[in-house]
């Protein structure tokens, strides 16, 4: 009998691996066919990677915004907002912090950390301007209008109209699990620059302990070397988050330091 392979060794691009899922979930044929030629469509179509997630965002968010960041029902969407929230707070997240996070999405986690922080100390960036008015709706049910947060259509992760030295937390949930390595170096040589010496700044990926790859343009597997390599090209230090990984979570975590 062979060995079943652990998650972390599955290349989930070999046609091996395809032709085993959908024997085993042929309900999702259909689904992945569709997903393929949308992939197919929008490669044609989209400019770059930012303008092709767009798009993705654009035809997933009409259908249903909590499903388009990854949680198929609400009680889902509530509890990994929460696993997100109540993991930074464990790690000494203070009112006072000023917070950036990357890819906020429709506030999953994002609401908990405005409730929190001090008025005006949120800011959201995201490149889908249907998910961020989705946040809105966010905001309006959760009455947060008060806290001032901001919420910012990007095109890019150069940061270039945000102050030096300003957050001490930069927080990208399921954001990195979206992204061409030339968008992650973008956000990485860029972001230092925004964060006050001895900031952090959290992001999860989707690891492999085997060969990169990626599902259509959607879902890119890396090494944790490769990643936490490039954050100290760009002069951090880079931690693999060991605690993260006890959380019930497909993704793991890494947190890298600006020097203080
Ligand atoms: C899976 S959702 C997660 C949203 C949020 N972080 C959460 O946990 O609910 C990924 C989000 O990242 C955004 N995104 C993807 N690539 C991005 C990029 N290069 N810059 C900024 N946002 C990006 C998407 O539009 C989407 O809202």
């Amino acid at each position: 009998m062979t060995e079943p392979v652990p998650p972390t060794r599955r290349n989930r691009a070999s046609l091996t691996y395809k032709l085993r899922y959908a024997a085993k979930n042929p309900d999702k044929i259909k689904p992945y066919l569709a997903r393929t030629a949308r992939d197919l469509k929008l490669r044609l179509t989209s400019r770059d990677h930012v303008s092709y997630y767009r798009a993705v965002m654009k035809s997933d968010a009409a259908r249903s915004p909590e499903a388009a960041v990854g949680s198929r029902s609400h009680e889902r969407w509530l509890r990994l907002g929460q696993m997100q929230f109540d993991y930074l707070l464990k790690h000494g997240l203070k009112p006072d912090d000023r917070m950036l996070e990357i890819g906020c999405g429709n506030l999953r986690a994002g609401w908990r950390f405005i409730d929190y922080l001090d008025a005006g100390n949120y800011y959201g960036i995201d490149i889908s301007p249907d998910i961020l008015l989705a946040a809105q709706n966010t905001l309006v049910r959760q009455g947060l209008g008060d806290k001032l947060p901001h919420l910012t259509l990007v095109d890019d992760l150069k940061l270039r109209f945000l102050p030096s030295e300003h957050f001490s937390v930069v927080h990208a949930h399921s954001v990195f699990s979206h992204s061409p390595l030339d968008v992650i170096e973008e956000c990485l040589s860029n972001v230092g620059r925004v964060m006050v010496p001895g900031g952090i700044f959290d992001f999860t990926f989707d690891r492999t302990e085997g060969a990169e790859h990626h599902v259509l343009r959607e879902d890119f597997y890396y090494r944790t070397e490769t990643l936490t390599s490039l954050a100290e090209k760009y002069g951090f230090a880079a931690r693999f988050m060991e605690d993260w990984e006890e959380l019930p979570h497909g993704q793991s975590k890494i947190r890298v330091t600006k020097p203080a």
